[in-house]
């Protein structure tokens, strides 16, 4: 009798009859990564919810934490905070959706109850914020466990462009908060971005809902400069002379920008944020920090600035989804490579490289080959 029940079960859940193994890209310490078998998620929450990936990709963030810049991942973590998938099982808590929903995954897990979800702030959910792929298993796997999964999965709409809406998952939300309102960018502005990467170039893109009236782009890479022009950018400027801020300077005639917007993450990029903040500017910090930056208050004490630093808490990722799949934005146009996701490591390589490659997005696609 109980054999006869597990056997029926089985028949009608799949997941008893799947292998328990899947491949997944597993952080073992700085500088090492590899693609390897992993036991597949389970449901261990009421909320959460296991997702089978159609697509993922990789972000300047894991850049860092192969830099090893962040340690709270730790070895034997399986990276990546984007994707989009379809759900294979549903804990009993989870009321907004069900199995063979297609599903935006958010970089950002949110329960919807604690003190700082109820303010807005999901990245500091006392029960989630940024996790994935950083304290608890990632999303560049054939299969994630989110929890909370009601709060941090958005539904894929209907004749959806998958390579588009993906960039929901991260960069568009990051951009738009970090960069663009945290920035507080208005009409008539000067706005610098420095960092022409996805992150920048999701800067770039929203701040024009605003119309700006200038916006200088500053990076090291001709290539993405020239898509940063084809994005609306007014002025490129390549700072590998090491003079980047003596050109705003001498393009805004001494005065400087309203918003300087640091999408790289380093200390030199930061500084060239200091020097080129306008009286009255806003300078928002966006990039990732794994070394001290110099604060220049010896300079900037009486210049009347402001400086903001964000985790993203994508709260205007259903906004963005709208802009989206209305056409008004085309983040598509940021994918540059398209990889099985078994060739991860080579995705790696090319995203790693890509001033060479001329990469920007790099998406991974699970067809399930291995
Ligand atoms: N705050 C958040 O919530 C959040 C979320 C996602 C990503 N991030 C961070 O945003 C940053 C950008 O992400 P990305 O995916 O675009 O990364 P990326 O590595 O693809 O892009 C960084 C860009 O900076 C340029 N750069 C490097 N050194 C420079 C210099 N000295 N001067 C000018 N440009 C220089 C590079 O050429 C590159 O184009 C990263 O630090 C990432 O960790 C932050
Ligand atoms: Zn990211
Ligand atoms: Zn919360």
């Amino acid at each position: 009798m109980m054999i006869a029940q597990l056997e029926l079960a089985a028949m009608s859940n799949p997941v008893l009859h799947a292998s328990a193994t899947m491949k997944a890209l597993v952080y073992h310490s700085a500088g090492k990564i590899a693609w390897e078998d992993k036991p597949r998620p389970a449901i261990q929450h009421a909320g959460d919810a296991i997702i089978r990936m159609t697509t993922s990709t990789i972000c300047g963030t894991d850049l860092h934490i192969l830099k090893g810049d962040l340690p709270s991942v730790t070895g034997g973590r399986i990276l990546g905070h984007e994707g989009i998938g379809v759900i294979e099982q549903v804990g009993t808590g989870v009321s907004e959706f069900h199995v063979g929903d297609k599903v935006i995954i958010s970089c950002v897990t949110a329960c919807l109850k604690c003190d700082f979800c109820r303010k807005g702030m999901y990245s500091h959910c006392r029960h989630g914020g940024w996790i994935l792929g950083n304290t608890l298993d990632g999303t560049q796997a054939e299969y994630v466990r989110i929890p909370h999964a009601d709060g941090s999965l958005y539904s894929f709409p209907p004749g959806g462009d998958e390579e588009a809406l993906l960039m929901l998952s991260d960069i568009l939300p990051t951009g738009f908060e970090c960069g663009v309102l945290n920035g507080q960018v208005k009409p008539g502005d000067t706005v610098a971005i420095v960092g022409a990467g996805p992150v920048g170039l999701a800067v770039l893109m929203t701040a024009q809902f605003y119309s700006p009236a200038a916006i200088f782009i500053v990076d090291l890479d001709e290539k993405r400069l020239a898509v940063a022009k084809q994005f609306g950018a007014t002025t490129p400027i390549n700072s590998s002379d090491g003079h980047a801020a003596y050109h705003v300077m001498e393009l805004t005639e001494g005065a400087g920008v309203d918003v300087a917007i640091e999408a790289v993450g380093l200390p030199d990029t930061f500084d060239i944020c200091q020097a080129i903040v306008a009286a009255g500017g806003r300078i928002a910090n966006v990039g990732v920090h794994g070394k001290p930056v110099e604060l220049h208050l010896e300079k900037l004490w009486d210049r009347n600035i402001s400086l903001t630093t964000r985790l993203v808490d994508t709260i205007t990722t259903p906004m963005l989804l709208k802009m989206v799949h209305s056409g008004k934005l085309q983040p598509q146009k940021l994918v540059t490579h398209r990889f099985a996701m078994n060739d991860i490591m080579k995705a790696y390589d090319t995203f790693g490289n890509a001033a060479d490659d001329g990469a920007l997005k790099v998406l991974l696609k699970n067809d399930g080959s291995r």
